[in-house]
């Protein structure tokens, strides 16, 4: 079985995107969220291509989907104020998505049957917290987006979310992947790590602690998932721009972050449209990053490059 990830796209997904994946070999086309460039309203102009994919697709909402400026500012400063403001407008648009979006599936601690493997969906609009890294029960902290969470799935805290999708992972028939937007705590605080972050002023692990509890009690319970694939954490980083690492496998389970930026992009004369590629041969997933141009594909398979050197 064959599943193309798609990071984060910003608008950046044209009818060249959905041309090679409606040819492709890809049993499922995987979206792990982002849509939207700056303003809000932009994400309902990509969603008439995301609806012309032929294969089955899945889209978790990324904290750039539905969500207002103000509520992100919100979130990034810890204002409630301005988190509350914007949650009207988040459910405005939550509903026109819902509507509009007629292809992909929309997922939020939601599972979904691909075949061969099941798809487990974590907490959507993930975006993590500066000050999880610093607190000492990061878990009591309360979700991205609260409001809107609250009033979707009854979910206020890390430790809520944890339990939710924990309680999916016990329900799955394996084997199974795990998507969410933003990926686990624990796998580095560099910013050249996977879900380190780039943009403060010191290099912290940004991942997610609901996500990484719920891991940790798959892999006591003795239901791991195959994959954990996420984006959100952009690369190259922000600040000097180097690779991230985007796969690296721990304890048999593979994580990938697909967040490539830009997505689509010129390299010498050639245009690039980058996303990733899962094989499972019914016991474990290869993973390469695939770079589609006019004149082929240039693939990778390197744990921290960007790009092919030679392509
Ligand atoms: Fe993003
Ligand atoms: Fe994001």
């Amino acid at each position: 079985m064959q599943l193309a990830v798609i990071g984060d796209m910003h608008m950046q997904f044209d009818e060249e995107d959905v041309r090679f994946f409606n040819s492709s070999d890809y049993d499922a086309i995987l979206m792990v969220g982002d849509l939207a460039a700056k303003n809000p309203d932009s994400m309902f102009r990509i969603l008439p291509l995301l609806n012309q994919i032929t294969k089955p697709s899945y889209l978790i909402p990324g904290n750039h989907d539905t969500t207002g400026v103000r509520q992100l500012l919100g979130e990034l400063m810890h204002n409630e104020t301005l988190i509350h403001f914007g949650a009207a407008s988040q459910e405005t648009r939550m509903a026109r998505l819902k509507r509009e979006l007629t292809g992909p599936a929309l997922c939020g601690y939601s599972t979904h049957d691909l075949g061969d493997l099941r798809l487990v969906c974590a907490r959507p609009f993930s975006m993590g917290d500066a000050n999880a890294a610093k607190t000492e029960k990061p878990l009591d902290l309360p979700v991205n987006f609260r409001p809107f969470l609250k009033k979707e799935y009854g979910i206020q805290t890390l430790a809520e979310s944890a339990a939710k999708i924990k309680a999916l992972i016990d329900a799955v028939n394996p084997p199974y992947i795990i998507m969410a937007h933003h990926g686990p705590f624990g796998l580095g605080a560099k910013a050249t790590d996977m879900f380190g972050a780039d943009f403060l002023p010191e290099e912290t692990d940004f991942g997610d602690h609901d996500l990484s509890e719920a891991i940790a009690h798959a892999q006591n319970t003795g239901k791991p998932p195959l994959a954990v694939i996420a984006g959100h954490m952009h690369y190259p980083t922000k600040h000097g721009k180097k690779p991230k690492q985007w796969w690296l496998e721990r304890d048999g389970i593979l994580y990938v972050n697909a967040a490539r930026w830009p997505r689509i992009f010129r390299e010498g004369r050639e245009t690039y449209h980058h996303h990733i590629g899962l094989a499972f041969d019914g016991g474990s997933l290869a993973v390469k990053a695939s770079y589609v141009g006019a004149a082929g594909i240039a693939e990778v398979t390197d744990k921290r490059a960007c790009f092919p050197e030679n392509p």
